[in-house]
């Protein structure tokens, strides 16, 4: 009998290499107590959280607590049901409400993961004889609403506008095609061209979706993402986005202008085969999203962050995947993955959590050392971060 598992051989050879002589496991680290935003008990060391996306904090804010509490008393734990069926309570239609408020756009619908929103808007729009044009950098769940549906996948080089152009134009001029971009990339933290590439994309006559999984609360002067940055917000067909970094919570969601938006509510698979969130997480999300639209200084504080973690960083003599800051993610480069697995190890035996990525969910091969701020990071927890950086970065010979 073929062992269906051999395939994994050389991943579990990698794994139990890396793991040799190692204390800690990065893909298995146990939070044991959360006491903020900003700061966890691991291996019963106070840690520094520096890699979570809760870019702006909300996980403990006391009204967004409150406010699950009071829906768990109010309508139970679950709701045990889709949305087309007994899953829509009062608290998911103030979501979505909270959203187009949000956003200023006419539709907003609420799925129960971000990956499940890019899974279901991207395979049920783009359909046979249909074009996806895709950054080749893109998240896993991009890439796996393409494989869901049965459109023409057309990916072209990273925030390259021309390479984009160039592929639009071969593509038959009538069929219907989706560009589908990202505002901020997770892996590096670089920021996409949305201006030129919305512009292209029109001229081409596609439509255009924009994950702003990563810029929503912090980015755009009302906390819109990139495509309010950079002023094209309303060019663009969707908006995907999550409740799992900003907002604090758990979930996914689109927000259109389209007239017929509301269609996909019966025809979207991941929406329509799946329990929708619990109250208490619609509950949180409502109230959280609210107070990001009135969190200017927050916003501002967090830029602060970045550009003081990066500075510091590149100061070090570090390496790192942008030349600015550009977003509220900070990637450190390692030159491989086993200096990376130790630097990594160093900094949590400093009392640090950062993210290691690695191949194959990083571009170019590279392994990363993904730092993401928080608006709650004060000014002195950067500076300890930093010397953090400092100590691990000279114990394993990183930087001299
Ligand atoms: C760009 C991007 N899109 C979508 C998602 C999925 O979000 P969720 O955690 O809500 O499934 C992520 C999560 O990492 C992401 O980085």
């Amino acid at each position: 009998m073929g062992d269906l598992f051999s395939k994994f051989d050389p991943l579990i050879e990698q794994r139990e290499t890396l793991l040799e002589g190692a204390v800690t496991d990065p893909f298995n680290l146990v939070m044991e107590k959360v006491e903020s935003p900003t700061v966890a008990i691991c291996n019963g060391k106070r840690t520094i959280l520096l890699g979570t996306y809760n870019y702006m904090g909300m996980t403990f804010d006391p009204d967004v607590i409150a406010a699950g509490k009071q829906a768990l008393d109010d309508f139970g734990s679950g709701t045990t049901g889709s949305r087309v069926l007994n899953g829509t309570y009062v608290g998911h239609k103030a979501v979505e409400q909270a959203l187009k408020d949000f956003y200023a756009m006419d539709h907003a619908m609420v799925f129960s993961t971000g990956y499940q929103a890019n899974l279901g808007v991207i395979s049920t729009m783009a359909g046979k004889d249909d074009y996806i044009i895709l950054d080749i950098d893109s998240h896993a769940s991009i890439y796996d609403g393409c494989a869901l549906g049965n459109a023409q996948i057309v990916p072209f080089r990273h925030n390259d506008v021309e390479a984009l152009d160039k592929r639009l134009k071969r593509l038959p001029p009538e069929a219907g095609k989706l560009v589908v971009l990202e505002g901020v990339y997770s892996m590096l933290g670089d920021v996409a061209p949305l201006k030129e590439m919305v512009a292209v994309a029109k001229a081409a006559g596609a439509m255009v979706l924009v994950d702003e999984a990563h810029s929503m609360g912090f980015i755009g002067d009302r906390g819109r993402g990139v495509a309010e940055a950079q002023g094209v917000i309303d060019e663009v067909d969707f908006i995907i986005g999550t409740f799992s970094k900003s907002v604090g919570t758990v979930g996914g969601f689109c927000v259109s202008n389209h007239p017929k938006f509301e269609i996909l509510r019966l025809v979207c698979r991941p929406y329509v085969f799946t329990a929708s969130l619990p109250p208490s997480v619609v509950a949180t999300a409502a109230t959280s999203i609210r107070k990001l639209m009135d969190s200017a200084d927050k916003r501002a504080h967090l830029w602060e962050n970045s550009k003081r973690l990066h500075a510091g960083l590149r100061q070090l003599g570090f390496t790192l995947g942008t030349d600015e800051p550009q977003s509220a993610i900070i990637a450190v480069i390692m030159p491989d993955l086993e200096t990376g697995a130790a630097m990594w190890e160093a900094l949590l035996r400093e009392g640090l959590y950062v993210n290691l990525a690695r191949p194959p969910a990083t571009p170019a091969g590279m392994t990363l050392l993904r730092c993401s701020l928080c608006a709650l990071h004060s000014e002195d927890q950067v500076g300890e971060i930093l010397g953090m950086f400092a100590a691990a970065g000279r114990a394993t010979g990183c930087i001299s």
